[in-house]
């Protein structure tokens, strides 16, 4: 596996720095620059997330509207031609512009013709929705009925193995973008998005398709035991008491022993108790270490706390999540995982004519 590109990325020169082609600094006021579509040259890299917006629209607000591109992920001419292609003439930014010369384009993915991933954005949201769909089925049945059956929920998954498998980078962008659906749990979107992501990592470092599937029925049923916790406690960033803190503590054990009874893999059991392990000990429940802890646990622990950094941060975007705060703190991660994530969320399809 190539190295991830982000980390040697300051010292791979070839770029230069220019001004927006609107002619705007978008950092100087902290506001929200508009660029025109046209004028920015392909595989550009902007400093800051790029967001979409319809002709005549007011400059999106930090948070909302859909992100189109984010550091260090360039802006490719799959993208600027997709954009063409839907009439979307101008992007927003608080970035500036630094123009990527030739032969200097680290994460270029393979070949996408705009039509392509026009099919493979919506093929994407789609698995997205039915994920979300199957998730909340199965906490709903855990809730109400105290049951799972562990045979059906394998089965459908390795239908969602394979189409995350093959859409990862409009999959990502989903995920970066979903916001909550009416009605939605906050506990199964987590369980929705830290599948994906953990789906992502797997495929890259080419876990088997039996692997795979047990790897998204844990990500999926990991945190079903905070169902029987107050929200008041399990969103809380800090917890207000020692009782609230074994309170949480609980849900990695309970999850195994409950999982366990339903006639889950032991590999899957183990993964919903050793998801909050850190590789240099100071996790829970046992405080493991390194190769103690299972290969899905060091997966699902990557892909949950990149997805509550992004959360807690309101970033959106997955490379910059990784760059300032799991990679300041790589001693908790698994180092291939890691860098798994790292070079997927670095990815971008090449473009190809249609
Ligand atoms: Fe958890």
């Amino acid at each position: 596996m190539k190295e991830a590109p982000w980390s040697t990325r300051a010292a791979q020169g070839n770029q230069s720095a220019l001004r927006g082609p609107a002619g705007d600094r978008a950092d100087e006021d902290g506001s929200m620059a508009e660029y025109k579509v046209r004028d920015i040259a392909a595989d550009s890299v902007f400093s800051e997330p790029v967001f979409a917006g319809d002709p005549g629209d007011t400059p999106p607000e930090e948070g909302a509207g859909f992100i189109l591109n984010a550091p260090p992920l360039p802006f490719s001419r799959a993208l600027r031609a997709l954009l063409l292609e839907w009439e979307f003439t101008q992007v927003y930014s608080r970035g500036v512009i630094t123009e990527r010369r030739a032969g200097g384009a680290p994460g270029e993915g393979p070949a996408v013709s705009p039509r392509a991933a026009r099919e493979q954005l919506g093929r994407a949201a789609e698995t997205y929705r039915n994920l979300t769909g199957f998730a909340g089925t199965l906490f709903t049945q855990i809730s109400m009925a105290g049951f799972v059956d562990h045979a059906g929920t394998a089965e459908q998954m390795s239908g969602f193995v394979k189409s995350v498998t093959e859409d990862q980078y409009f999959m990502l962008k989903v995920v970066e973008s979903a916001r909550a659906q009416p009605g939605s749990h906050a506990l199964s979107e987590h369980a929705v998005k830290s599948a994906v992501i953990s789906l992502i990592i797997g495929a890259q470092i080419k876990l088997s398709a039996p692997q795979m599937t047990e790897l998204g029925v844990a990500a999926l049923l990991h945190e079903t035991e905070m169902l029987y916790i107050p929200p008041r406690v399990y969103l809380a960033t800090q917890w207000s008491s020692v009782e609230d803190q074994k309170l949480i503590f609980t849900h990695t054990a309970l999850g195994y022993k409950k999982l366990s009874s339903f006639g889950f893999s032991p590999l899957v059991c183990r993964a919903v108790l050793e998801h909050h392990e850190a590789m240099d000990g100071s996790g829970y429940p046992q405080r493991l270490s390194g190769d103690q802890i299972s290969l899905y646990a060091r997966i699902l622990s990557c892909a949950c706390a990149c997805l509550n950094a992004a959360g807690a941060l309101l970033r959106k975007d997955m490379a910059l999540v990784l760059k300032e705060v799991l990679e300041p703190q790589r001693s908790k991660y698994d180092e291939t995982v890691l860098k798994a994530l790292s070079y997927a969320v670095t990815q971008s399809p090449e473009a190809a004519a249609s």
